[in-house]
């Protein structure tokens, strides 16, 4: 009977101890979703492929070059960059300049980054 007892205390004990293996693993999986925010990593090819002709380093005809994340994060702050891309199509002052107007899945990215705190990575 003393037997028996100890036996099922050492089972309780292990399923015990297998338990809190699985909710570290959870609290590991919560920690990955962080790559779920938006960053520049996400931001960059768009500006690089719609941008960079008139906004690069050195610019041409534009004010300002945006090829590196302290540049294109200055311009979401104090450049109205948002405001600018978000205009409609054939709206003076959209950029990129002289349209098209980028996808809106694209804008919503760069509006999503803003949300998400203007990350780099
Ligand atoms: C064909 C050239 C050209 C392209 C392409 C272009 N821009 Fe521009 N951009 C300009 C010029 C010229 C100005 C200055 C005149 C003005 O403000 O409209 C300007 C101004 C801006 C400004 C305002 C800066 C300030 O401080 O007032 C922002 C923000 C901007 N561009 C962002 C962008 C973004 C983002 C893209 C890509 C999605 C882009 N531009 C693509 C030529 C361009």
């Amino acid at each position: 009977m003393k037997y028996t007892y100890s036996y099922l205390l050492y089972f309780f004990l292990l399923m015990l101890s297998s338990c809190s293996d699985t909710t570290y693993d959870d609290i590991q999986a919560n920690e990955d979703t962080n790559s779920d925010l938006v960053t520049y990593q996400d931001v960059k090819p768009i500006i690089d492929n719609n941008c960079l002709n008139c906004h690069g380093n050195p610019t041409l005809n534009a004010p300002m070059s945006l090829t590196t994340y302290d540049e294109v994060k200055n311009s979401v702050l104090e450049g109205n960059l948002i405001g600018r891309i978000s205009r409609n199509d054939g709206a003076e002052g959209l950029m990129p300049k002289g349209g098209p107007r980028l996808s809106q899945d694209y804008i919503d990215t760069i509006i999503q980054w803003e949300l998400d705190a203007l990350l780099e990575n």
